[in-house]
C-alpha cells in the first residue's frame, strides 16, 4: 500500500479546491472513488494487512470515502449556485439609482424666514430647548403665579426647569450678554402639552428682537410688513390687532389677508378673511430692566412666530401633524 489513507484525503481534498468546472469534479471523482480508485484500491489492500490492523483500517477507509463524496456534492452545489448567479445578472436592466434626499419641510420654512431677516442684518442665535423657569417666565415678566403662564401648557422638567413654551427666553439670554445695538433671530423647537389639528407637543418658531435708540412702532411695523411681502406675496395687505403679552408693551398681534380666500372668507381663516401669523410688540422696560439695559435710552421691538403655521399657510395644508408623520409621499413634495 503507498498511500496512507489519511495522506489520500489530505490530497483530494487539495485538488477538489482547485476544481473550477463539474468536469473536474467527475474526474476527481473517478481518480479516487471510481472501481480503480485510490479510496477503493485501499479498501481492496486491507484484507492483505495483519488481522488486528484490519479493523481500524476498514473504519477509517470508510469514513474517508464518505468525507469526500460529500466535499463532491458540496463542490458540485458551490458550482451550480455561483452559475446561477452570473446567469441572474441582467446586465441590461437599467440602475436602480440613489434618491437625493432632501431638507424637511419645516427646516426649510425655517430657513427661509431667517434669511429674509438676515438680508435685513439680524443675526441667527440659537438657545437651549431646556430651559429655567427664570429665563422662561421671570425674566420675560411673567412672574411666579401671573395668570399669563396659564396661557402655555408647560412641560415641568423641576420646579425650575421646564422644556421652553417659546423661543422667548432667548431674548434675555442675549441681552444679558451684550450692550445694544442687538438685532437677532432665534429659531428652534418648543414644547407644549398639546395635542390635535392644529397643534402638536413639539413645534418650531422663530423668535426676533431689535433694539437700539429710537426704536419706534413704526419700525416694528415696517420689518414685519418686509417680512409678510417676501414670505408670502407683496401684494399681501396686513393688520396690526392690539393683543397682550407680559413681555410687550404695547404689544400686538399680525394678521395677514387670508392666502386662501384672499379675504373673503371661508374655513381656513374662520369667515374672518384674516389669518393670525405672530405675535409682536415693543419690549416692556421691565424686561430691559431684569437684563440691565437703560431704558431712558434704548427701546426695541420684539417678535415671535410659529414654524408650522407659516409652512400650513405657505402650503396649504390643513393638518398640521403631516410634517411630523414622516409619510414620504407627502415629504417628497417639497
Ligand atoms: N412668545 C409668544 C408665544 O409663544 C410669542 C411672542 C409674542 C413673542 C410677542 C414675542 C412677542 O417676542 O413680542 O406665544
Amino acid at each position: 500500500m503507498e498511500l496512507s489513507i489519511d495522506k489520500i484525503l489530505e490530497q483530494a481534498e487539495e485538488e477538489l479546491e482547485r476544481i473550477e468546472d463539474p468536469d473536474g469534479i467527475r474526474k476527481l471523482q473517478v481518480k479516487y472513488l471510481g472501481r480503480k480508485g485510490l479510496v477503493t484500491q485501499f479498501l481492496r489492500g486491507i484484507s492483505n494487512l495483519p488481522a488486528d490492523k484490519r479493523p481500524a483500517a476498514g473504519k477509517r477507509a470508510n469514513e474517508v470515502k464518505k468525507q469526500l463524496e460529500a466535499g463532491f456534492a458540496a463542490a458540485r452545489k458551490r458550482l451550480e449556485d455561483s452559475q446561477e448567479a452570473t446567469e441572474r445578472l441582467d446586465v441590461s436592466l437599467p440602475g436602480r439609482g440613489v434618491l437625493p434626499g432632501s431638507l424637511h419641510p419645516i427646516t426649510q420654512v425655517t430657513r427661509e424666514i431667517c434669511d429674509i431677516f438676515t438680508r435685513m442684518g439680524f443675526d441667527v442665535v440659537e438657545g437651549p430647548e431646556i430651559e429655567t423657569d427664570y429665563y422662561n417666565f421671570e425674566a420675560l415678566n411673567i412672574p411666579k403665579d401671573h395668570p399669563a403662564r396659564d396661557m402655555q401648557d408647560t412641560f415641568y422638567i423641576s420646579e425650575n426647569i421646564v422644556l421652553r413654551t417659546h423661543t422667548s427666553p432667548t431674548q434675555p439670554r442675549v441681552m444679558e450678554k451684550q450692550p445694544p445695538p442687538v438685532r437677532m433671530v432665534a429659531p428652534g423647537k418648543v414644547y407644549r402639552c398639546d395635542s390635535d389639528l392644529t397643534h402638536t407637543p413639539m413645534f418650531h418658531q422663530v423668535e426676533g428682537l431689535l433694539v437700539d435708540e429710537g426704536i419706534s412702532f413704526g419700525d416694528l411695523k415696517g420689518v414685519l410688513t418686509a417680512f409678510v411681502h417676501q414670505m408670502f406675496d407683496p401684494q399681501t395687505s396686513l393688520r396690526f390687532r392690539p393683543s397682550f403679552f407680559p413681555f410687550t408693551e404695547p404689544s400686538a398681534e399680525v394678521d395677514i389677508r387670508c392666502v386662501i380666500c384672499r379675504g373673503k372668507g371661508c374655513r381656513v381663516c374662520s369667515q374672518t378673511g384674516w389669518l393670525e401669523i405672530l405675535g409682536s410688540g415693543m419690549v416692556h422696560p421691565a424686561v430691559f430692566e431684569n437684563v440691565g439695559y437703560d431704558t431712558s435710552k434704548y427701546t426695541g421691538f420684539a417678535f415671535g412666530m410659529g414654524v408650522e403655521r407659516i409652512a400650513m399657510l405657505k402650503y396649504r395644508i390643513d393638518d398640521i401633524r403631516k410634517y411630523f408623520d414622516n409619510d414620504y409621499r407627502f415629504l417628497r413634495q417639497f
